[in-house]
């Protein structure tokens, strides 16, 4: 289980994230939803060690993350997909994918089992990263966070852009990654992208997460998301 205890993070003399607290569980779908600006990226980096952060406690599976460098955060099973994707646009898949297995030293196995959750990518190997389409370049953060054998994974927006069809086919990804118990970590804007993965819902506003729902009390009460979006589903 990934538990963060009061993470804030901070840009220069601005704190952009207050007393930030969640656990994901192993099988688990957590979705932070909340408007532009919130801190939901915020969030995802400072839990990578990837801003000026203060922590009273982070762990995974018992194992302190609080004083490691960012670079072991992903060593220790933390799959990160960054909003925007991030790949090395002059790498070919192979070679962003090969990045992945560094990261933690996994094997042909991980490369193969990433792969299987996007058969498309094999096909293109030894494309330039920069020149996929939008939907492969999402498929390929994904893999490549696969790749590490992640116990966590931490999503950023990865339907953000795309089409119908290929959001869905995110949402079956997110949906397999749970039943092995992997444990998801979602952000996104959209509601109606995250209601039929979610297991909980954390809203975020002003760098703090002001309320927490299971998915069936948002589903039975659409008036909570009125409250903490400000949008009338
Ligand atoms: N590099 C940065 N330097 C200074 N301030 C930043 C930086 N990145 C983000 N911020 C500020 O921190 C706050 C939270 O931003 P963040 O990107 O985490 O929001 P978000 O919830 O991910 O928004 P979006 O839905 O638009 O992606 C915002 O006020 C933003 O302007
Ligand atoms: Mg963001």
């Amino acid at each position: 289980m990934l538990k963060i205890d009061r993470l804030d993070a901070f840009y220069g003399q601005s704190q952009a994230l207050r007393g930030f607290t969640i656990t994901v569980s192993p099988g688990e779908v957590l979705c932070l939803l909340g408007r532009n600006g919130a801190g939901k990226t915020t969030a995802l980096k400072a839990i990578m060690g990837a801003v000026d952060r203060k922590v009273m406690g982070m762990e995974l599976d018992g194992v302190d993350l609080a004083q490691l460098p960012a670079h072991q955060i992903a060593k220790r099973g933390v799959g990160y997909v960054p909003q925007g994707r991030r790949l090395f646009a002059e790498l070919t898949v192979r070679e962003n994918l090969e990045i992945g297995l560094m990261t933690r030293n996994t094997g042909q196995a991980a490369f193969e089992r990433a792969l299987s959750y996007f058969p498309v990518l094999t096909e293109r190997m030894d494309q330039r990263s920069g020149t996929l389409s939008g939907g492969e370049q999402t498929m390929l953060a994904i893999a490549r966070a696969l790749c590490i054998e992640p116990k966590i994974i931490i999503l950023d927006e990865p339907t953000e852009g795309l089409m119908p069809s290929m959001i869905g086919k995110i949402r079956d990804v997110v949906l397999k990654l749970r039943g092995e118990g992997v444990g998801v970590l979602l952000v996104e804007q959209r509601i109606d992208a995250v209601l039929p993965v979610a297991d909980r819902i954390a809203f975020m506003d002003h760098g703090e997460v002001k309320a927490e729902f299971g998915i069936e009390d948002v589903r039975a009460d659409t008036s909570i998301l009125k409250k903490y979006l400000g949008i009338g589903h």
